[in-house]
């Protein structure tokens, strides 16, 4: 990915200059916390620039820390970006919804896969190499260790299922 399209990732402010854009740099955590995250993976082969790249983001937006070799896809939402951890090699699905202190980490050496439009709540922590299927959610505070259904609502510590609202989009837009 270039330079320029780290500005302008996800269609954020495409006709924007780069004045407004320094300036939402600054000011918009939801727009800051993807480009400096795509620009430390731009300078991945220049380890300082990359390092510097994740240090800023971390500092401009209440520690949020992702990790270099994390997959975030297009669409991805930082509704709160306060200590907010992505680890390892994780894969975070297109549209996926993260509330603040999200924890996506490691355990026994694995990371989590997070489907598309998946929501995670303020809070939760998501860890090991376990699958959380396609457009489903995990309440605040909550811990998933093992996989969850697409569709699914889970909360708890271990979370466990509420409801699923799989096959119901309506139901599904109606959460924050
Ligand atoms: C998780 C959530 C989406 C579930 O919504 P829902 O499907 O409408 O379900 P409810 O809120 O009615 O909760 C269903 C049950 O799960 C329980 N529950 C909900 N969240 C829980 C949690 N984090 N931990 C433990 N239990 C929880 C409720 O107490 C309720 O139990 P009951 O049936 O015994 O009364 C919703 O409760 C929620 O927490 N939304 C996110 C709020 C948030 O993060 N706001 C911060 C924004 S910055």
């Amino acid at each position: 990915m270039s330079i320029r399209e780290c500005f302008t990732y996800d269609g954020f402010f495409p006709d924007a200059s780069w004045l407004s854009r320094c300036r939402m740099l600054l000011a918009n955590p939801r727009y800051s916390a993807l480009v400096l995250f795509r620009l430390q993976q731009a300078f991945r082969g220049r380890r300082r620039l990359s390092r510097l790249m994740a240090r800023l983001n971390c500092v401009l937006n209440g520690g949020i820390e992702i990790s270099n070799l994390a997959t975030i896809g297009r669409g991805v939402d930082f509704h709160h970006t306060q200590g907010v951890v992505i680890g390892g090699d994780s894969v975070v699905g297109e549209g996926v919804h993260i509330f603040g202190r999200v924890t996506i980490g490691e355990k026994n050496g694995r990371y989590p896969r997070i489907g598309r439009g998946v929501r995670l709540y303020a809070g939760c922590v998501v860890i090991g190499g376990v699958t959380v299927g396609d457009w489903a959610a995990v309440g605040p505070n909550s811990l998933v260790g093992a996989d969850v259904r697409p569709g699914d609502i889970v909360v708890g510590v271990p979370a466990r299922s509420t409801r699923v609202l799989a096959g119901d989009p309506f139901a599904w837009a109606k959460l924050i």
